[in-house]
């Protein structure tokens, strides 16, 4: 495990987008070029790392993870002066992983070379689909081909390559997927996260399924693409280190992402962005205002969060257990001991004799049974 006392993470958060996908309801505004407002923004996450980073201490660096909203369209030159800040304020033991979300656009791809430079070492490619009708759907503002351009783009300036696609789209068979999925490892990515495709009751996907326009695919055809994904990956060398994010081999997985799941301190800077500090000894949960005027002025009057809260330790052992057991590391047995969970009694025995959980090397890890139904496991588990 890591040195989580010392270690320090940073989440960016970065809320422009070209458009706004009818799927997605992260934080987001439309781009609408703003030049002044958004070099105000740059500014403003500046400020809010030093202000944190005399809250937190001297601490090492251990990644920094640049998300959105789409952080490739953030100014290099913005990109650059967190980086450097964060290494001059919390330095570094050794090579920091530093992750930016990239839509592959050919717009996109021009700026990666300078976003390299800035000191970008991860690129994760927002590519979705390899199919042009489905990201039509998906109300993408990009091709195949453009993606596929992209991604050639990206291989030459990063080493380190990392895709996300959605799948259990409407009318999507088990064929068109695993054909779509094989391409995509053609490409060379050393890591896929294939999330399913969740309607969020906000967004306009919501509303149109609500409104019966068009129905997700029903449970048996989301799990039968479910396995197809494992198999297709397991099958290609690549391991499910958590549920959603998969890497070929150890080395190709993300610390950022193993650093918040094993319940490390991240801080939490940009409009909306959750943080996770251990200030005077307890665990705190942050949150940045969500509107990008309200975040500027709240960083200005010494007032970024627009909540935070000292989690008691139940909380912090339930919040350890809700991302331990999306792992292939899963939880410790004395983690959920704090709980009043036990093997012998209980939700937890039910739940291994059921075989969805299992213990190994005084660790509960969920199965590959339990890994699909995991939300109900945690329920079961913790309720
Ligand atoms: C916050 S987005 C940022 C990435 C970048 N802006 C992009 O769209 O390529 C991170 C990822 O979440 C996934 N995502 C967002 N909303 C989703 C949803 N409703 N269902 C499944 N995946 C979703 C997408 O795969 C997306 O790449
Ligand atoms: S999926 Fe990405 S590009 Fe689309 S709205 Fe969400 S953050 Fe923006």
């Amino acid at each position: 495990m890591t040195d989580h006392g010392n270690a320090l993470a940073l989440y960016v958060h970065w809320p422009y987008c070209a458009r706004i996908c009818p799927y997605c309801d992260f934080n987001v505004v439309r781009d609408r070029g703003r030049v002044a407002e958004q070099a105000g923004l740059a500014a403003a996450i500046l400020s809010d790392l030093e202000a944190q980073a005399v809250l937190t201490g001297p601490r090492r660096l251990a990644s920094i993870f640049f998300g959105g909203g789409t952080p490739s369209l953030m100014e290099p030159a913005a990109v650059a002066a967190v980086i450097d800040r964060a290494r001059t304020l919390f330095p570094p033991a050794g090579e920091v992983e530093i992750t930016l979300e990239a839509n592959p656009t050919d717009a996109e791809a021009g700026r990666f070379n300078a976003l390299a430079e800035a000191g970008v070492n991860r690129l994760s490619m927002g590519v979705q689909a390899l199919d042009d009708a489905a990201l039509a759907f998906l109300g993408r503002n990009h091709s195949a081909d453009e993606a596929r351009r992209a991604v050639a783009v990206a291989a030459r300036a990063f080493d380190r390559l990392s895709i996300d696609l959605i799948y259990a789209r409407p009318d999507q068979t088990v064929a068109s997927w695993t054909a779509e999925l094989t391409e995509a490892l053609d490409m060379g990515f050393e890591h896929v996260s294939p999330y399913q495709l969740t309607i969020e009751p906000t967004t306009a996907f919501g509303r149109a399924v609500a409104r019966g326009l068009w129905t997700p695919p029903d449970e048996d055809t989301a799990a039968a693409l479910y396995e197809t994904t494992q198999a297709v990956l397991e099958g290609a060398g690549f391991d499910a280190y958590e549920v959603s994010n998969h890497g070929r081999g150890v080395a190709a997985r993300s610390t950022h992402n193993l650093h918040v799941w094993r319940g490390g301190d991240y801080l939490g800077l940009g409009p909306g962005a959750h943080g996770r500090l251990t200030l005077a000894g307890a665990r705190t949960a942050t949150v940045a205002r969500r509107g990008i005027a309200d975040y500027v002025a709240g960083v200005a009057t010494g007032q970024p969060w627009s909540d935070h809260e000292i989690l008691d330790p139940r909380s912090a052992a339930e919040e350890r257990v809700l991302l331990g057991l999306r792992t292939v590391e899963g939880v410790a047995l004395t983690e959920l001991a704090t709980l009043d969970r036990s093997m012998e009694t209980g939700p937890l025995a039910g739940l291994i004799a059921d075989g969805f959980l299992t213990v190994a090397a005084g660790r509960v890890v969920a199965t590959p049974a339990g890994r699909p139904v995991l939300d109900g496991v945690l329920r079961a588990l913790l309720v």
